[in-house]
């Protein structure tokens, strides 16, 4: 409650303003994060489908208002854009892209080259130079059809194992580690105008950062583009590795890479293991679902003190960071809800499930006041 006693003199006089004009909606008394966070860095939500179709006129305006980038949460994983070998499936790609176009929001494409949400016909390929084939056709007719109309792409997403070696993927198996500068290669030529991304969970850690930047160090020392790394920033409550991410922050931006928190969320339930490692999962009981019926102001006290500890150090490093992207843009849309246990009720974002700004988000725009 606290947080919102700022804003109410505010939020009173709009009140009146509505009454009186019939003009301004109850959004509209919220500070937006893509103004307030202009001169430092851009802020992004992931999309879905229903998001993109405008189905829910609350979630269309929130995110008209609050966001100038987005990411696909799915539809441009490779089972949904690229499900048989020579049939591609443009179209919710192409809905993406035309919103965000009239919504003046930015896409960071997500993503080319990943072992997960694979379509089924590439675990079937035998031979070396039809996976070679595969892989070379995939980024470059995706890449070339959305050059000039994306901003970004995350090229590859999440080679790494937690020790930093390279995660023994479809992709390793086939083509060998340098996959990835191919990969990089592939879409510079197909997209010379969009930014190429690596992207990754917990490349923050020391171990698989180490790794990372081996694995960046290689595609430079080939000469091809690399533009920049993201670091997902699926963290948990409570336990955010401030310094990790600091330290982090600084070795990617001294390889003159752009910085980008691609996937942020943090997770108040309980979970044994830290990451988002999707072949990961954990058995639901009652107790891992404490709060079905309301987050408690401790909570999500602590969800806001987390958040805003962050928000100051991507402030304190606004000069190397590009973008802060949401994963998701309410807490009825994540992720979290069914991953790593089924049907919790989780709230990791700025928004709750009636789109109304929690503590987190008053915590994180106070920062700039
Ligand atoms: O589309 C099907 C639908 O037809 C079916 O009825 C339903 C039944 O389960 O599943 C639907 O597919 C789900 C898909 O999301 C679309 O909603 C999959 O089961 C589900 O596994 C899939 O989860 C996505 C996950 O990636 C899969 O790997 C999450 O939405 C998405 O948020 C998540 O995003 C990843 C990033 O891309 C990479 N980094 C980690 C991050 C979180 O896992």
């Amino acid at each position: 409650m606290i947080y919102y006693k700022k804003y109410m003199p505010c939020a009173l006089f709009l009140m009146l303003l509505t009454a009186s004009v019939g003009q301004l909606t109850a959004q509209e008394k919220l500070p937006c994060l893509k103004k307030v966070f202009k001169k430092d860095f851009t802020i992004g939500t992931a999309l879905n489908t229903a998001q993109i179709e405008e189905r829910d006129p609350k979630a269309a305006a929130l995110i008209a208002e609050q966001f100038n980038t987005a990411t696909p949460e799915n539809i441009m994983k490779a089972e949904i854009i690229h499900p048989k070998w020579d049939t591609y499936n443009f179209e919710l790609a192409d809905k993406m892209v035309a919103y965000c176009k009239k919504n003046n929001i930015a896409v960071n494409a997500h993503t080319l080259i990943w072992h997960s949400q694979l379509p089924r016909f590439a675990y079937g390929i035998q031979s070396v130079d039809s996976f070679k084939t595969f892989f070379t056709n995939h980024i470059s007719t995706i890449a070339a059809r959305y050059d000039g109309k994306v901003f970004s792409w995350d090229v590859v997403n999440e080679a790494l194992n937690e020790d930093g070696t390279m995660r023994n993927s479809v992709f390793l198996k086939k083509l060998g580690d340098s996959f990835v500068t191919s990969a990089f290669r592939i879409a510079a030529a197909a997209a010379p105008n969009t930014e190429l991304y690596y992207n990754d969970y917990n490349n923050e850690q020391p171990k698989k950062r180490a790794g990372c930047i081996a694995l960046i160090k290689k595609i430079q020392e080939a000469g091809v583009r690399i533009d920049g790394v993201g670091i997902q920033g699926h963290w948990h409550l409570g336990k955010l590795p401030l310094k990790d991410i600091e330290e982090s922050i600084e070795q990617y931006a001294a390889m003159g890479l752009k910085v980008m928190f691609t996937e942020l969320d943090i997770e108040v339930l309980k979970r044994d293991f830290e990451g988002a490692d999707v072949s990961q999962r954990m058995k639901s009981d009652p107790t891992m679902d404490p709060y079905k019926n309301g987050l408690p102001d401790s909570i999500q006290e602590k969800l806001a003190a987390d958040y805003e500890a962050l928000f100051a150090l991507f402030l304190k490093h606004r000069d190397k960071i590009e973008r802060v992207t949401f994963w998701g843009v309410d807490d009825g849309q994540s992720w979290l809800n069914g991953w790593p246990v089924p049907g919790r009720t989780n709230y990791p974002l700025l928004f709750d499930r009636e789109f109304k700004a929690k503590p987190a988000f008053y915590k994180v725009i106070a920062l700039k006041k």
